[in-house]
């Protein structure tokens, strides 16, 4: 049972191919990074113009990779991330999915991106012969969003999200505004430990209704009056300088133009978020009564501080991350989700449309 599946909800133009339910043949993922980083963020037309020019050798390079003689007629199903995501992004994998479908007679399968994030987590334990034991917990941090969900063989429910900033996009704000360029997760990643996380006291928010919701902006605005209390005119310069020279700067190069109070409010920011999200994984799985493993998932996991904060074991429960390469957007996270649904025969009708703000179920 072989799979081929697209990702092009965002930044990442990916393809990949799974044969059944745990054997990656293949896995390609055309980052769009350098595209949009002299923007600060992610444009959207020209996303869509990228994915465009990317999606075909991106899918032939995904079979080619697969193995010898692997075309159209060996796939069993293809399948694409419907939503959520930019509208103009997603269109373009998921109508090359369905002129593939077409083409090749075989089902079309629609993919949630965030079931996507978690079923990659659910993949590499399966390959590594230690299944993650449902139900789980699922905590989905990535620049898009913030999300807990309880996650059952029955499906997922939500259990709390972020009411404004996702915790990546808070990452990349704060990284925008101290001249850290785009995308500031990383970057913060790398220099947190050279900083003192408990130096700048920033205030965790407090929900009104439902305490396993996230905010972030607060923290936000709390780290943009810093920054104007501070006289950071050199500094800046000195980053801009650095970025002009070398768009990936090493942590080295960053550390010679960041100053011990800049690092101090890098550890301290970092710190707060970590904690923010790992406390409310603690209060959700306290209200879970039969809950039975941790997931975190999505390109926040990718942080260090993150995997060091929590452990193998968090609030009592095994934890489980994506490894690098799964953590941000790819498309085994897709195929992975679309194997699930293959066996539940959960196919998508060839009018399938882009989905940019449909919730998991
Ligand atoms: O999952 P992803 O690739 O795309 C979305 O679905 O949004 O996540 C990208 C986000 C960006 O905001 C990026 O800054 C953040 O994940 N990110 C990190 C790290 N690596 C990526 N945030 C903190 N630490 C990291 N090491
Ligand atoms: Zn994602």
């Amino acid at each position: 049972m072989r799979i081929l599946a697209i990702e092009s909800s965002c930044d990442e133009t990916a393809a990949a191919v799974l044969e059944d339910g745990s054997r990656v043949l293949s896995s390609v993922v055309a980052s769009q990074l350098e595209l949009h980083a002299k923007y600060g963020g992610v444009v959207p037309e020209l996303a869509s113009r990228e994915h465009l020019r990317s999606v075909v050798p991106v899918v032939r390079e995904a079979l080619r990779n697969a193995g010898p003689g692997i075309a159209w007629k060996d796939l069993s199903a293809v399948a694409a991330t419907s939503g959520p995501g930019l509208a103009g992004a997603l269109l373009v994998g998921l109508t090359y999915a369905k002129a593939i479908s077409f083409a090749a007679g075989i089902p079309l399968i629609a993919v949630h991106h965030i079931e996507g994030h978690i079923q990659a987590v659910m993949l590499e334990a399966r390959q590594r012969g230690n299944p993650v034991e449902l139900p789980a917990l699922a905590l989905v941090a990535s620049g898009g969003h913030t999300h807990l969900y309880e996650v059952r063989e029955t499906g997922y429910k939500l259990l709390g999200k972020t009411r404004d900033d996702a915790a990546g996009e808070a990452f990349d704000k704060v990284g925008k505004l101290l001249g850290f360029g785009y995308p500031g997760g990383p970057v913060i990643d790398r220099l947190a430990p050279h900083g003192n996380p408990r130096a700048v006291a920033f205030s965790h928010a407090r929900m009104k209704g439902n305490t396993l919701d996230f905010s972030f902006s607060g923290l936000k605005t709390a780290v943009l009056r810093w920054t104007e209390s501070h006289d950071l005119t050199t500094e800046l310069e000195a980053r801009r300088q650095l970025l002009r020279q070398d768009p990936q700067p090493s942590t080295d190069a960053w550390l010679a133009v960041t100053p011990k109070a800049t690092l101090d409010l890098l550890a301290s920011f970092q710190q707060t978020v970590i904690d923010e999200l790992l406390g409310h994984a603690a209060s959700a799985a306290s209200q879970m009564e039969d809950v039975r493993s941790l997931i975190i998932t999505g390109g926040v996991a990718c942080n260090a501080g993150l995997r060091l904060a929590a452990g193998s074991q968090w609030a009592g429960l095994p934890v489980y991350f994506p490894t690098p390469a799964l953590s941000t957007d790819n498309a085994v996270m897709i195929a992975a989700a679309a194997w699930a649904k293959y066996g539940r025969g959960e196919f998508a009708p060839l009018t399938e449309m882009a989905h940019p703000n449909i919730p998991l179920a």
